[in-house]
């Protein structure tokens, strides 16, 4: 029996995967495939098997590449990028991207911008919606085709902590008031990040988390997950399947909605009765996707912790934190 330590999931075997080599006519194949639902299936389960090794033992640098409700885990070796590119581009989708930069924090605006132009979604249409106070502080950033930002106003806040959680609410009246008729998808990243590799149509899916980048090797009682009973966000011991961060997640407008909302109406409750959770909105949204299970998982390729640091099992560093002082940037500390 494998190990259930790994990445806290309670799989009874975890599914590990090797670099996918997939011949033109399987890629031919699996384009029909599209046009009928149980040859889907049936493609899916072979194009699995061929893949996929079952072990008893993982080993320090295997990936897990399936959670144990059968969503796939995002890792580079994982997905052909001509493929899938092409299957998405016989759509016309549009990722609505969302991000926010208030006081100090639009410092990190030019480079987030000018390396998502390079990496995020490159040939597919993205229409940023940039949230800040201070909108004479956005840099010019060219746009590749199809790339459209908005800068909305907000006002500005005394705590970071409320500018990070009031996301979800600002979220959620977007999604609703906006977006149904402009996007098919949405993602919502932190400011303080770089992309320094592909981020793609891989990415997308219904409801789509990130694995923290700190956690996916540890074990589930070590995960920061809010553990007061007070809290709308309490996880008890033993539950729970991955940390997951809240610098990015995404999914469908309908998805993203209902979890901006309950996260908006779970920290509501909590600042009623006058507790924070440990991590913020971070806590809410764990406790959402433990309930809520995302039906795609990006690895922590999407979201590193420095680009400076390594791990065996990153390949490839495609979207990171930055080094921040916080206690220069953060309006408190
Ligand atoms: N943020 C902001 N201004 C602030 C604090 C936070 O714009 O003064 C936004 C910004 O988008 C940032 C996100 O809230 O990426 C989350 O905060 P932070 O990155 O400080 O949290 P951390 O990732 O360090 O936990
Ligand atoms: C930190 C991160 C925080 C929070 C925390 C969870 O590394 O900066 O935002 O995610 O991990 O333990
Ligand atoms: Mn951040």
């Amino acid at each position: 029996m494998c190990s259930t330590k790994i990445l806290g999931c309670r799989a009874s075997s975890s599914v590990v995967v090797e670099k996918l080599h997939l011949s033109s006519a399987l890629r031919r194949l699996i384009l029909l495939s599209y046009t009928s639902s149980w040859f889907s299936l049936f493609l899916h389960n072979c194009v699995l098997v061929c893949r996929n090794r079952q072990t008893d033992e993982l080993s320090g640098t295997d990936i897990v590449s399936m959670t144990p409700w059968l969503a796939p885990v995002v890792w580079e070796g994982t997905f052909d990028s001509i493929l899938i590119d092409s299957i998405f581009k016989q759509q016309n989708i549009t990722i609505a991207t969302t991000v926010f930069a208030l006081g100090k924090y639009t410092r990190f605006l030019k480079d987030f911008l000018e390396s998502a132009e390079e990496h995020y979604f490159v040939g597919f249409r993205v229409h940023y919606y940039l949230f800040t106070d201070q909108p004479g502080e956005v840099p010019e950033v060219k746009m590749g085709e199809n790339h459209h930002l908005t800068v909305r106003s907000v006002p500005s806040m005394d705590r970071w902590q409320d500018i990070s959680m009031g996301r979800m609410e600002i979220l959620e009246k977007l999604i609703k008031n906006e977006l149904a008729s402009e996007a098919d998808y949405i993602f919502c990243l932190d400011v303080d990040t770089k992309f320094y590799g592909r981020w793609g149509v891989e990415s997308l899916g219904r409801l789509v988390g990130v694995i923290h980048p700190w956690f996916f090797d540890y074990p589930r009682d070590q995960f920061t997950y809010e553990r007061r009973p007070e809290s709308q966000a309490f996880i008890p011991a033993g539950e729970g399947d991955y940390y997951y961060t809240a610098a990015a997640f995404g999914g469908s407008l309908a998805d993203v909605h209902h979890l901006t909302k309950t996260c908006r109406e779970q920290l509501n409750i909590d600042a009623a009765n006058s507790i924070e959770a440990i991590w913020h909105e971070e806590s809410h949204l764990n406790k959402y996707f433990l309930y809520n299970k995302p039906n795609k998982l990006l690895s922590p390729e999407y979201l590193w912790r420095d680009i400076s640091i390594s791990a065996a099992q990153v390949k490839i560093i495609r979207f990171s934190h930055v080094a921040k002082n916080n206690e220069e940037v953060r309006p408190n500390f």
